[in-house]
């Protein structure tokens, strides 16, 4: 039987990148996949890329920073579907390249929002629901290798990455006693979206990053969906309060 089967699952920033990839692979794997992004056209895209592939989604205009907006999709996933069982708490945005005495409070402020204080939302909102469901649930969250080790100009990204791990940690410990698991996943260099802006889709800046990584290769978006699918379904069952790079080697360094 598929990994996931009969579990319904939250991916946030699911339109493009890490979380369209993950979509598909939990769909594949027998998730009801719910997909919430703020660009509607590509989460309509990825709709009917899990549904091609033999799975089920549905989509959902929501912007992770608003608390409103999150409490009202896990209330209607969990009055049509019964239940909620995961979550991919994986929205994000980058943040400015330059050094902290370059970045303007206001810049600093959007990325902690959208990173930090969205997946703070969204784990509140989700464990109030997967402990009133008694089943419980599990809960994985998109950090980075920048949330593991210091970057010099990525102040607001790093620092809202690595309190996505202390978030994680924290509520593992928490809610284990309510069968709610936290984990986070700490992806490298991973051929996206937001990639392409980092590097300016330079091939120069580009294979130097490669060059930083033991396996020498960035990663494509689904082995970051393969992971997070594992994390979510029962096959992990014992495993709570891990930040668990997916980078090539590159943190081992
Ligand atoms: N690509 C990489 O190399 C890499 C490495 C480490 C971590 N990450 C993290 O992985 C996650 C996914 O990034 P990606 O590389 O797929 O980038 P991406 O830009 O392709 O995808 C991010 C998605 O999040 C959505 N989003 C942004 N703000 C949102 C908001 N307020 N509410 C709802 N949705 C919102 C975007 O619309 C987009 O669909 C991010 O958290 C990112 O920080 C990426």
């Amino acid at each position: 039987m598929a990994m996931l089967t009969n579990k319904v699952i939250l991916v946030t920033g699911g339109s493009t990148g890490i979380g369209r990839a993950t979509a598909k692979v939990l769909g594949t794997e027998g998730a009801t996949v719910i997909i919430a992004d703020v660009q509607d056209q590509e989460g309509a895209t990825t709709v009917e890329m899990v549904n091609d592939s033999g799975g089920k989604a549905e989509y959902h205009h929501v912007d992770v920073s608003d608390y409103e907006q999150v409490r009202a999709l896990v209330t209607h996933v969990a009055e049509s579907h019964g239940s909620l069982d995961g979550a991919f708490n994986n929205a994000g945005i980058e943040g400015p390249t330059a050094k902290i005495l370059d970045v303007p409070v206001e810049a600093w402020e959007r990325v902690i929002r959208v990173n930090l204080t969205g997946v703070f939302i969204c784990m509140k909102c989700e464990i109030e629901q997967m402990v009133k469901q008694d089943s419980g649930g599990s809960i994985v969250s998109t950090s980075s290798a920048a949330g593991l080790i210091g970057i010099p100009g990525a102040a607001s990204y790093n620092a809202s990455k690595h309190g996505v791990i202390g978030l994680t940690k924290t509520i593992a410990l928490e809610y284990a006693s309510k069968k709610v698991r936290a984990n986070a996943v700490c992806p490298g260099f991973i051929e996206t979206p937001m990639l392409d802006r980092v590097t300016d889709a330079s091939v120069k800046i580009r294979d130097q990053l490669i060059g930083a990584v033991p396996m020498r290769r960035v990663a494509q978006p689904s082995e970051i969906g393969e992971t997070a699918a594992w994390l979510l379904s029962d096959k992990s069952s014992y495993v709570t309060g891990v930040a668990m790079p997916v980078d090539g080697g590159w943190v081992a360094q």
